[in-house]
């Protein structure tokens, strides 16, 4: 399993340059999927389960959207000077802290290295934009990328037995998750939709016209969340290892109660363990698939991730496998909302 992982987290695949990361992944689900076909915006869909013939609620099974998002925070290409340095500025919430020294992976092969102007201080705060990246070149002429082109970190994937980590765990995990899900499940109900959408670290933009095509009845994202269960960290509940979360809310969804109750319901019916995430900063793509077209109950399933956004984001292993587990279990039989 840690082999699929370390495949699926190495691909580089910014917000919007998610060729390489869909194909891999359509490889993987070409032979678990009923139908498989790619949106206008590059959404990856898969169809699993029989096509329903009835109307929404017919009793016949409902049709239900799982989403992971494809891709991850990354940089992009703004000047190159006359020495070949390239400036840069962010894809999704790339934070400045992470930069200075990290080396960064363009889509089309170089790597670099991002350096500082060096008036900057030790103690100052510098900006994305007194930042560049060194290419190993001296001049315009030589520099392997040009204006445009993209970039995101570069860095291998670590496993340090039940402790994962890696570059983009936000949200290969997610994708990983989806994976082993549709090939753990025998035999459904439903409907089901597994979306590996595209530019959800730019705001979500993939998922909301493939729920609007899809139009499900129920919406489910899969994403990593923070934790509080680091040194002097903010006050809050989600911890590594003690089971995926069942987000009842964060700063743009408030999960449909009666969700939340399934998956609590599910949970403990199949003695998984599970614990609760209430996120104040940041959000995933259920919002976006809630407030498609009339509105869809949605809910979401997050795996605990230390250092988010950063080249070296943490889960656990065991999370993952439960989050596996309560998918495949949530997915296999009737749901009954109440
Ligand atoms: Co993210
Ligand atoms: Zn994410």
């Amino acid at each position: 399993m840690k082999q699929l992982i370390q495949k699926l987290v190495e691909i580089p695949g910014p917000s919007g340059y998610e060729t390489q990361i869909r194909a891999a992944i359509r490889a993987e689900v070409q032979p678990l999927a009923d139908e498989v076909y790619v949106d206008a915006l590059g959404n990856l869909i898969t169809r699993k389960g029989k096509l329903r013939s009835g109307q929404h609620n017919s009793g016949e099974g409902q049709r239900i959207m799982i989403a992971a998002h494809m891709d991850e925070i990354g940089l992009m290409v703004t000047h190159i000077d006359e020495n070949g340095f390239a400036r840069f500025t962010n894809l999704g919430g790339m934070r400045t802290r992470s930069l200075p020294g990290s080396r960064v992976r363009f889509v089309n092969g170089p790597i670099g290295v991002i350096g500082l102007e060096r008036t900057i201080g030790t103690n100052d705060h510098p900006t994305m934009t007194q930042m560049f990246i060194d290419l190993g070149v001296t001049d315009r002429g030589s520099c392997p990328v040009r204006v445009g082109d993209v970039a995101c970190f570069e860095r291998q994937f670590l496993d340090m037995g039940n402790r994962l980590i890696a570059k983009a765990m936000d949200d290969r995990i997610g994708i990983y998750v989806l994976i082993e899900t549709m090939r753990k499940i025998n035999s459904t109900p439903h409907e089901l939709y597994f979306v590996f959408t595209t530019q959800e670290e730019v705001g979500l933009r993939g998922a909301a016209p493939a729920a609007f095509s899809i139009d499900p009845d129920l919406g489910l994202a899969v994403d990593v969340t923070s934790t509080g269960d680091t040194p002097k960290d903010k006050k809050m509940e989600t911890t590594l290892g003690k089971g995926p979360a069942i987000k009842i809310r964060d700063s743009k969804m408030l999960s449909d109660p009666r969700i939340v109750d399934w998956i609590v319901r599910t949970a403990e019916k199949s003695k998984l363990p599970h614990q609760f995430e209430i996120l104040e900063g940041g959000t995933t793509d259920a919002s976006a698939i809630q407030l498609t077209r009339a509105g869809i109950p949605s809910g979401c399933i997050s795996i605990p991730c230390r250092y988010i956004h950063s080249p070296s984001e943490m889960v656990d292993l065991h999370d993952v496998q439960n989050a596996i587990e309560l998918l495949t279990q949530l997915l296999s039989e009737k749901v009954i909302l109440q």
